[in-house]
């Protein structure tokens, strides 16, 4: 095939490299807007698996690279004066110009052609006489936006403004340095590439940029304030730019992730950043592009396969792959984007936050790489927890919480779960049982399911409820076995259906109308949940004060069954819900329109319940941080607001859930999905929370405490088929303090016994 190679990059002369090794037959030529030698940026880093591609790929020019790699293993967190060095991360990296030198060297050898100062433009018809024109021109790839549209791209453009800079300074760790100055934060990405060179990104805000007047100055000036800036760390070496001798490339830089649809157009492919960009901060950049030109050169020299077979192989393949990095990436960018959000944190817990920021690396890779800075960190969080009182070293899911004077054992809780089995609201055997167990199964804090206030704001036939004698004895009953058999506390989840009431079982039918005996259903506004689901009647202010009042009512009943705890359910587009979104809520009175106006009647009752429960005693909010519809429904920015406006009426914990509150919402799923609105309440409003959504794991719930991102755990379907998740973690984790009903302790000094055998295996095996 003949074929040409537009960009000298990475991707570009491993793509030339690698068709070479497959058939010397293909011609290939390279074009480079830049003469050899020159190119952006420092130093790039690799991990352990990319080396391991690259050596199987081509040994040749993988042994140069790791003769000539940078190694380190600790990475240092600068911030607030102190120093946290965690060790074990193993890093490899070299500097950009030498590894396409070596690159270059290599692709001439197997007869590669390369062209220098050739500026390459999508229009020229030359590149009609090439069978393939692979696209390797980077993130501002001309190619690639000469056919936007038959790409699909996709560009966003982060907040933040950065700027590659190099220094003789020798960084013997992967650093990170925060300074806090009086335009705000700013900090350094800094590590060596080479014996007496490191790479150094300066990254701020875009105000910290244009507060510094970095938007006015030139780059030697630039590099003057930053070298002043960071000089402590710089041990009197100068910061060094490369941008001024390149074309098509600037100093200080807005990332831009780019995503495409397509990878291919015509005889045009993309490969490397021209198809996909990863932030740079998970440094991963280089890495895509070699892989993604190991794919293509394997699928397009695999006989019998046609082109469109191979492209579409190369693509569904790598873009897998990068969809991945891109979502680590992202967690990534988004770090750095809201740092503000951290900057209140001890220097211990903001470098565990750095660390764990991508949502890749967690609590037990930690421990894997360094056990006892792990240590540190969980003896820390024992200190915080118990007020100095423990200096335990222990997984942060099994530390105590205190909410008004309620101290939970642990940070795992049971979320609400509607069981959809009572008759009448009266809780029976089924839910003695239930509730019970999963009492004794080991979690801190237990909720009971949505139980409603009245017999019309039930969702269904089957939900338990808190407005008459027989429940209360019922839940008594239950609550007492709780408290005589095991160390939880238990908190009734109170709410009201409004609109999404009146329907069948839940797994009969969620939110689908029963077939007979509907009652009529209230709601904020006129807006049904759906076209089949009732128009519900918008609440008048007499509704708004009985309702109130059926609330306090079933507070003093929860107050006599012995609850610890009571949540107001103010979430998931039921009544108050139904006020608090947009979607749902059209009124024009004083309870409609602006946020405050939507709050006006969930705080009202909310402020009433609180005054019905006692002042030792704590109490939740259940809300949806989002409505999954963008700009019209409730944003993540906005939850903050409703949970500040909840705490200054009492509540002590914002139980964050999401969504649920319209039904074309465009939910995003995936491991602890709805964590990130937890982590932004509790540090933007400085507010207790609770996190939920798809968090199965230990290892999960671990990291999201010591990260700081809630302070309590809330697992709701794990809790369905394991009412002992708990007590199997600490098995797991061979955590012995924990609460075990004396008739289970033999099973689970057992599964312990079991679990460690199997791990011990394991690790023998990866030996
Ligand atoms: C601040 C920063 C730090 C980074 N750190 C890392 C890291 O630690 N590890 C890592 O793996 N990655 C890192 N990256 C990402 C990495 O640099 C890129 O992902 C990688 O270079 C992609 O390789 P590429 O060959 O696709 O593109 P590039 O390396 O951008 O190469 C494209 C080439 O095409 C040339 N070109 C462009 N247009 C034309 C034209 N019209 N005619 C002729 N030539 C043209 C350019 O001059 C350039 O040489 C970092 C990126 C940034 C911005
Ligand atoms: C069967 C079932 C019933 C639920 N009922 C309630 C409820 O009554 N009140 C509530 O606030 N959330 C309810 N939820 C939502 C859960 O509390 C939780 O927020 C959600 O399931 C996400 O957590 P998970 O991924 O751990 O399951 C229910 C969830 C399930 C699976």
């Amino acid at each position: 095939m003949k074929i040409a190679c537009v960009g000298a990059g990475p991707a570009g002369l491993y793509f030339a490299i690698t068709m070479k090794l497959r058939d010397p037959a293909h011609e290939i030529d390279v074009f480079e807007r830049n003469p050899p030698g020159v190119t952006f940026g420092w130093g790039v880093v690799f991990s352990d698996l990319t080396v391991d591609n690259i050596t199987r790929n081509d040994p040749v020019s993988a042994k140069i690279l790791t003769d000539e790699f940078a190694h380190w293993d600790d990475i240092d967190v600068h911030f607030k004066g102190e120093t946290v060095t965690s060790g074990g991360h193993g890093f490899i990296g070299i500097g950009r110009k030498r590894l396409l030198e070596i690159l270059q060297d290599r692709a001439r050898g197997l007869g590669a052609r390369l062209h220098f100062e050739a500026e390459c433009d999508p229009a020229d018809p030359k590149w009609r006489q090439y069978d393939l024109v692979i696209a390797s021109d980077g993130i501002n790839s001309r190619f690639r936006d000469a056919e936007a549209e038959a790409f699909g791209v996709d560009v966003d453009e982060r907040r933040n403004k950065f700027v590659w800079l190099g220094t003789g300074k020798v960084f013997d760790a992967f650093t990170f340095a925060f300074e806090e100055s009086e335009h705000g934060w700013i900090w350094a990405h800094a590590y060596r590439f080479a014996e007496d060179c490191s790479t150094f990104i300066v990254e701020c805000s875009e105000a910290t940029w244009k507060s510094f007047g970095f938007d006015r100055m030139d780059q030697s000036e630039a590099i003057t304030v930053c070298e002043k800036l960071f000089a402590k760390y710089l041990g009197g070496h100068r910061l060094i730019s490369n941008a001024a001798h390149l074309r098509g490339s600037a100093a200080w830089l807005n990332f831009r992730r780019i995503k495409c649809e397509r990878w291919s157009s015509g005889n045009v492919i993309l490969l490397g950043d021209a198809a996909h960009t990863a932030h740079f901060s998970i440094g991963s950049g280089t890495k895509l592009a070699l892989e993604d030109a190991i794919k293509l050169a394997d699928v397009l020299n695999r006989p019998g396969v046609s082109l469109q077979a191979a492209l579409d192989e190369y693509q569904s393949e790598r873009s897998l792959e990068v969809l991945k990095l891109q979502n680590s990436a992202r967690n990534s960018t988004e770090w750095f984007e809201t740092l503000e959000r951290y900057t209140h944190f001890e220097p211990l817990q903001f470098a565990y936050s750095l660390l764990t920021r991508s949502q890749r690396i967690s609590h037990e890779n930690l421990r894997l790489r360094d056990r006892e800075w792990l240590e540190t960190v969980e003896r820390w969080f024992w200190k915080r927890a118990t007020e100095g009182r423990s200096n335990k070293t222990a997984p942060p899911m099994f530390a105590p919480f205190k909410l008004r004077e309620m101290q939970v054992e642990n940070r795992i809780t049971v979320s609400p779960m509607a069981m959809y089995s009572a008759a009448d609201g009266v809780p029976n055997d089924f839910h003695f049982v239930h509730y019970g167990e999963r009492a004794i199964g080991g979690a801190g804090l237990l909720f009971t399911e949505m139980t409603c206030v009245s017999p019309e704001g039930r969702i269904s036939p089957g939900c338990t409820g808190m407005w008459n004698a027989d429940q209360l004895a019922a839940w008594k009953r239950i609550v007492d076995f709780v408290h005589a058999n095991s160390k939880a506390k238990i908190c009734l989840q109170l709410g009201h259906s409004g609109g999404k009431g009146s329907t069948k079982l839940g797994w009969e039918g969620n939110d689908v109308p029963l077939e007979s005996g509907n009652w009529p259903v209230m709601s904020a506004s006129d807006v049904p949940w759906s076209p089949i689901n009732q128009v519900p009647k918008p609440m008048t202010r007499a509704d708004m004060e009985a309702v109130r009042e059926q609330f306090v009512t079933a507070v003093r009943m929860g107050l006599e069954a012995g609850f610890d705890m009571i949540e107001l359910h103010a979430a998931h587009g039921y009544l108050l819900s139904s006020f608090i979104t947009p979607l749902q809520n059209r009124r024009t009175d004083e309870y409609g329109g602006s946020l405050d106006n939507r709050l006006r009647y969930p705080l009202e009752v909310f402020a009433a319940m609180r005054a019905a429960w006692p002042s030792d005693r704590p109490m939740s909010i259940r809300i949806s941080a989002t409505d999954w519809a963008g700009e019209d429904g409730i944003t993540p920015e906005e939850s903050v607001l409703i949970g500040e406006a909840f705490a200054r009426e009492g509540a002590d914990l914002i139980d964050v859930s999401a969504g649920q509150t319209w039904a074309e919402q465009q939910p995003v799923y995936g491991r602890m999905f709805q964590t990130p609105f937890s982590d932004r309440i509790r540090n933007e409003g400085r507010l207790a929370t609770m996190a939920v959504g798809n968090i199965y794991e230990p290892d999960h719930a671990n990291s999201i405490l010591a990260a700081g991102r809630a302070d309590l755990v809330a697992l709701a379907r794990p809790h369905l088929v394991d009412p002992f998740w708990t007590i199997r973690a600490a098995a797991q984790l061979d955590y012995r303090d924990i609460a075990i009903p004396p008739q289970y302790l033999n099973g689970v000094a057992q599964l312990a016994r079991n679990l460690k055998r199997d791990a011990e295996a394991a690790a023998a095996m990866r030996v």
